[in-house]
């Protein structure tokens, strides 16, 4: 990527791994965090929030071990303003070659009441806590949660307090989504000029969407003087999510003109960790979702088209190519042989290990056969299914038969594998895709609700396959299925046991006594 070095770098901190993930239902594994870490850092993310230490025995894991595994950036771990979070933080990012402290508290009025802290008072824990954390590592972040709603001499206050006591960065939280983009810039012009001190620390800017202005906030805030935009892989992030670090980024990029700063993006890259976060995260991309959405290149109607033909800059601002994607969208077919496929699947950002290919390549064939054309979204899909759904799950769908008709009530006959033995039911239901998730609940009876099911089409055509994704919660838990099929059915039933998958697993990690035996299996066959 070219670098224009006369322009001023905006440093790029990404916390899908801290603020994303604690997106309900966003969970990820041990290893996904390992793996979109290494993503991160590949792509050129200046620094990376990995978790938050204290909240659990896993994030704590998951954070050490980012650190140590960690090659450019930056990697940061976040603590409340207590010497107890703080250490603990400091446990798991000091394995870093470059690590980070971030440590926040509410400064608002509403957040002050929560501690039950005066100003006064909270003025001290952050001259405390900061120091506290300095003593301990170098690069030292502070954050005043809700700053767009603290009084603004207060703010001034606490900001050159955390200065003071050693913050390197100050980062400026929108966390309900409540500023809009010149109260954001009018802040930060405010804190640099009235704040001592403010002239030696970085300023970041940490914006959430509620009112669909993070991106718009967070440029705003960089054109007054923020330097560094905390942001997220596809906005994930709490209720209507964060900034969009690819949405950041191209923009900068897109509109150098007439915002002149640089980052150390790979904007090639973007695509495939869009891609990634959503199938690890269960949080599919809207189609019309800027930059990474399955439309934001597609050209439907006759005048684009036409445009586009003649000459691509007419509607395009932005080459495909810039994010990752590939111009062509080569046609698989059923005669397409292993090799064809692994250099497909390589353009596509998945490099196949010889017994991954194996796997892929008979789901591929599979496919294939009951599909005419296979396109490059067909590929992206039968991946995700074949990472979600495997031999070694400890359920898993042998075979469904449904009965429908215009007058109901329709039938399941499913069998199911649990713990390599094959359960077999015949279920009723509203619907057939009521009727499975019944016959599934009859053979693995179980207290997890439904929260969200969700299909969309992966191509065009009455062939196209359907992704489903089910959101399921069980005491406090909530894991996310995927699966894809032609057949929607199919692919409903796929994802609610691969959703059931994962809460087993969670179940067991918090009580690893638990027997995941905890049902009666039921035969009705
Ligand atoms: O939104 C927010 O205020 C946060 C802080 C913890 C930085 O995420
Ligand atoms: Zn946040």
């Amino acid at each position: 990527m070219t670098q224009n070095t006369d322009q001023d770098r905006v440093v790029i901190f990404d916390t899908t791994l801290r603020d994303g993930e604690q997106s309900p239902g966003a969970t990820m594994t041990h290893d996904e965090k390992l793996e979109i870490a290494q993503m991160l850092d590949e792509m050129g993310v200046d620094i990376i929030e990995a978790g938050f230490p204290i909240a659990s025995e896993g994030d704590f894991a998951a954070v050490e071990e980012i650190a140590r595994r960690s090659e450019n950036a930056v990697i940061c771990g976040l603590s409340r303003a207590n010497f107890k979070d703080i250490d603990r933080c400091w446990e798991a990012v000091k394995h870093a070659r470059r690590p980070r402290i971030h440590t926040f508290i509410g400064t608002s009025p509403l957040h002050r009441a929560i501690p039950n802290l005066d100003q006064d008072q909270m003025a001290e824990r952050i001259h405390e806590t900061v120091t506290h954390a300095r003593n301990l590592c170098d690069n030292v972040q502070w954050s005043p949660m809700d700053a767009t709603r603290t009084e603004h001499d207060y703010l001034c206050r606490v900001v050159e307090i955390a200065i003071k006591a050693g913050a390197t960065t100050i980062n400026i939280p929108d966390t309900v989504g409540y500023t809009a983009p010149r109260e954001s810039a009018d802040l930060i012009s405010m804190l640099i000029e009235k704040v001592p001190g403010a002239d030696e620390v970085v300023f970041a800017t940490h914006c959430h969407n509620d009112l669909g202005m993070a991106t718009a906030n967070a440029l705003a805030a960089v054109d007054a003087g923020a330097r560094q935009i905390e942001c997220t892989i596809n906005g994930l992030g709490e209720r209507a999510g964060n900034t969009a670090l690819e949405e950041v980024v191209m923009a900068l990029k897109v509109r150098n003109d007439i915002m002149p700063y640089q980052t150390g993006i790979d904007t090639t890259k973007l695509i495939g960790i869009s891609r990634r976060v959503a199938t690890v995260s269960g949080f599919p991309v809207q189609f019309n979702k800027a930059i990474v959405g399955k439309n934001a290149f597609a050209h439907e109607s006759g005048i684009h088209q036409d445009g586009m033909l003649k000459n691509a800059e007419t509607f395009e601002i932005m080459r495909p190519s810039d994010i990752g994607l590939k111009e062509t969208n080569l046609v698989m077919g059923k005669h397409s042989g292993r090799a064809a496929l692994r250099a497909k699947m390589a353009e596509l950002g998945y490099e196949l290990a010889d017994n991954q290919l194996n796997d892929v390549f008979v789901r591929f064939k599979a496919l294939a056969d009951r599909k005419k054309e296979v396109y490059d979204d067909d590929l992206i899909a039968l991946m995700r299914d074949s990472e979600a759904n495997t031999d070694s799950d400890h359920i898993q769908v042998k075979s469904l038969r449904v009965v429908c008709g215009t007058e109901g009530p329709q039938t399941a006959d499913l069998v199911l594998i649990i713990d390599g033995q094959e359960h077999q039911v015949s279920a009723e239901g509203d619907g057939p895709v009521d009727a499975t998730f019944n016959a599934v609940k009859a053979l693995y009876p179980h207290n997890a609700r439904l929260q969200l099911y969700q299909v969309h089409a992966v191509t065009e055509g009455t062939d196209a396959q359907a992704t489903v994704s089910v959101r399921m919660e069980e005491d406090g838990r909530i894991a996310t299925g995927q699966a894809a099929d032609t057949d929607t059915v199919v692919s409903s039933a796929k994802a609610y046991v691969n959703a059931l998958n994962r809460l087993i697993i969670r179940r067991q990690k918090s009580d690893p006594d638990a027997d995941v035996k905890t049902v009666t299996y039921k035969d009705a066959g």
